[in-house]
């Protein structure tokens, strides 16, 4: 069973970048990437790249090279599931907000709106990637929607769950450690149509790298990947309030740590507290998985690392208000970064409107500059949380196109997001044009304390 068309429903920062790498890497493959949001498909249309609705290094070039020869970005769903032989879903499953496992469960309905579009429209034999993130045992729920209310065609379903981070994806698309295939193995057909997505791969992926189990295993293991990683931030997170207590440096204890193989480096950098679209979302419903099958221990562990990770963003906001003389009503704080971490715009649960949001009710006027952030997506954030009415957000915080204005007049600046570019601003100059005693709050450890203790400032950083 050889791919010629695949159809990706779901033109985001999965499906945008993972089926870019996919059509530069198979030439003989047409890739189309169809969305119900017209603006993002014009946007992955639009003939100047740095307009394209997703920033992430690298990814302008990938989609120069491949778009008009088998890369194609459509609002056409139909069409694109019809003429394709392999279908993947790659729409958003975020928590559920109403009704049964509100704030906790993944919102299924965009994934089982996909499935009753792919039965209605099928009249041939599909493989059906599960691309998105999804509870274990979806692919039953899948199969029963397709099997039930399609054409009477077959469908195989297969897991391929994605590991890409955000600010790294396609460095991760092409050299990532290994991909993941779930999919029944009882039939030939079932083998072959794993076979055909492991084919695609292996265009560029080593054999080793490309590791096949059953559909549970797939689905589960990208939730308990996600799990780990989020476990492992919230351990040092907890260890950086234990070392600002007792005079130990979070970082020397990370390297301590880290250099032991069986630990490892990565993942131990201490901050002001995860974000983005999935860490949260995945662990919450992790925790639902587990309260439902009535495993409370399994559930109470997991949780536990988000409480940290809620505390962690709380305590950071909280110690800004203490330093600064136990107000910041009326005083300016700079905010540098709004994404939930460097080398993407997305701003998804990240951190900074967290830490916002509590300055705010402390009466805080904030200016934020972010590289790459616009100041509407600053605006919706804030207002998602109903904290306040959305003239008081935008009288309280406002966007500023260059640090520097951000940073004039400020009695703090609190570092969000580590963007390189942060550590080569002209201090000295910040320095003289803030108001005194002026503090920098480095929620991501990136500033070397010292020098700026020499210019002046009083430095705070995390688990210092
Ligand atoms: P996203 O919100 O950026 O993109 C999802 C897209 O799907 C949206 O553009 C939306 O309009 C579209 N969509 C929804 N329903 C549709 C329908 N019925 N027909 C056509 N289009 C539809 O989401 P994302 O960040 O790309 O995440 C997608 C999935 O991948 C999630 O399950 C997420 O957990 C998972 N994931 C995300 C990342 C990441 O870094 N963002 C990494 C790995 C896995
Ligand atoms: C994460 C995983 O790394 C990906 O493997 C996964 O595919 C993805 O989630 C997903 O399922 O969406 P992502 O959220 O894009 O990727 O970015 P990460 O690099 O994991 O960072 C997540 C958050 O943790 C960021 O806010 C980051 O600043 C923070 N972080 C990370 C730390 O605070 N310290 C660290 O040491 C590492």
């Amino acid at each position: 069973m050889k791919v010629k068309n695949i159809c990706c429903i779901g033109a985001g920062y999965v499906g945008g970048p993972t089926m870019s790498v996919i059509a530069q890497k198979c030439h003989e493959i047409k890739v189309t990437v169809v969305d119900i949001n017209e603006e993002r498909i014009a946007q992955w249309n639009d003939k100047n790249t740095d307009l394209l609705p997703i920033y992430e290094p690298g990814l302008a070039e990938v989609v120069e090279e491949a778009r008009g020869r088998n890369l194609f970005f459509s609002t056409d769903v139909d069409g694109a599931i019809d003429e394709a032989d392999m279908i993947f879903i790659s729409v958003n499953t975020p928590t559920k907000t109403y009704g049964i496992g509100k704030g906790m469960a993944a919102d299924l309905k965009y994934i089982e709106l996909c499935a009753r579009q792919i039965a209605r429209v099928a009249k041939s034999d599909k493989i059906v990637v599960e691309k998105s993130t999804l509870p274990v045992r979806t692919a039953a729920a899948l199969k029963s929607i397709l099997h039930y209310t399609g054409n009477g065609v077959n469908f195989h379903i297969l897991s391929n769950p994605e590991f890409l981070a955000e600010g790294t994806a396609i460095q991760d698309l092409l050299e990532g450690d290994r991909v993941l295939i779930g999919g029944e193995r009882d039939t030939q057909e079932s083998r072959d149509a794993m076979q055909a997505l492991v084919d695609v791969y292996a265009h560029w992926m080593k054999p080793d790298q490309i590791l096949t189990t059953n559909v549970w295993s797939s689905e589960l293991s990208k939730l308990t990947a996600n799990a780990f990683l989020a476990q492992r931030v919230s351990s040092i997170n907890a260890m950086s309030e234990l070392c600002e207590v007792t005079d130990a440096d979070v970082s020397e204890v990370a390297r301590a740590v880290g250099t032991d193989s069986r630990i490892g480096p990565k993942f131990l950098k201490a901050s002001v507290g995860f974000g983005g679209s999935c860490f949260q979302k995945d662990i919450l419903n992790l925790v639902y998985i587990a309260k439902s099958y009535g495993l409370k221990e399994v559930a109470d562990y997991w949780e536990q690392v988000i409480i940290m990770n809620d505390h962690q963003k709380r305590r950071f906001a909280r110690n800004i208000v203490q330093t600064l003389f136990n107000t910041v009503s009326g005083k300016k704080i700079a905010f540098l970064g709004w994404a939930f971490k460097k080398d993407t715009n997305d701003t998804r649960e990240s951190a900074a409107i967290y830490v916002a949001d509590d300055l705010l009710e402390e009466k805080a006027e904030i200016a934020v500059f972010d590289p790459k952030v616009k100041p509407h997506q600053m605006q919706t954030d804030l207002n998602f949380l109903n904290t306040r009415s959305q003239d008081e957000n935008a009288e309280m915080l406002t966007a500023t196109d260059n640090y520097y204005d951000a940073c004039k007049d400020a009695h703090a600046i609190a570092v969000l997001t580590e963007w390189d570019e942060f550590k080569d601003y002209d201090w000295k100059k910040i320095y003289d044009n803030m108001r005194k005693p002026a503090f920098v709050f480095d929620g991501r450890n990136i500033l070397n304390g010292e020098d700026l203790e020499k210019i002046g400032f009083i430095y705070r950083g995390i688990g210092k």
